[in-house]
């Protein structure tokens, strides 16, 4: 078809009991192909569906050019301003009503362009509780603490860009992280 892409397989892991493990495989290739077509569909910055193969477990998507996230943040070059843009891209996607489920930096694609594009919806859902909107930021808040503490005030930038469009739901997204990032600290 003449678009860069990508094959991801999804493999059996071994320590898994087979049944729970096929049941694994099946639902999350079934999720990532829905919530990413849904996505796409909406204009939504994130790969396309080329392709479903159940039998194999496999997804052929459409490459985004760039790196993740994470190796930009690590080589010094990104930084507060790509925060911020995704602190706004996890506010869009949870305004079309989906949690991303496994929010970190390596799940997080950036363009040379500065274009930004959420990849990896294995463990997303639609029509999420607020628990998950919450849990989004504090996996973001885990991974942005243990992989690039030395920016300052990360998850706060994050945040903010997050409520910037002012509105109850938002805030309440924003509370119910604090509130999590509490028990946390608190059970350990
Ligand atoms: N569409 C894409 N375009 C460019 N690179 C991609 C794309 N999809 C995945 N990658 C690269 O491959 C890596 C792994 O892909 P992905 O995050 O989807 O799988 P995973 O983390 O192994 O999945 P899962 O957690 O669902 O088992 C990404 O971090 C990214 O570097
Ligand atoms: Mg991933």
């Amino acid at each position: 078809m003449g678009i860069p892409a990508v094959l991801k397989v999804r493999r059996s892991r071994s320590y898994r009991h087979p049944d729970l493990d096929r049941r694994l495989v099946k639902q999350r290739l079934t999720v990532e192909s829905k919530v990413i077509s849904k996505l796409s569909a909406l204009g939504f910055p994130c790969p396309s569906i080329l392709l479903i193969d159940q039998n194999n477990s496999s997804i052929l998507i459409s490459r985004i050019r760039g790196s993740p996230l994470h190796d930009i943040l690590k080589k010094g070059k990104a930084g507060i301003p790509e925060l911020r843009k995704l602190g706004h891209l996890i506010r869009r996607l949870h305004n079309l009503g989906i949690s991303h489920g496994d929010l970190t930096t390596h799940n997080v694609m950036l363009s040379e362009e500065g274009d930004m594009h959420l990849i990896d919806f294995g463990l997303s859902r639609q029509s999420p509780e607020l628990e998950h909107l919450g849990l989004d930021i504090q996996v973001l808040n885990e991974c942005l603490g243990a992989s690039h503490s030395t920016i300052p005030d990360a998850i706060e930038t994050v945040s903010e860009a997050y409520l910037e469009e002012e509105s109850e739901k938002a805030r309440s997204v924003i509370d119910r992280f604090r509130k999590i990032t509490g028990r946390v600290r608190y059970h350990g």
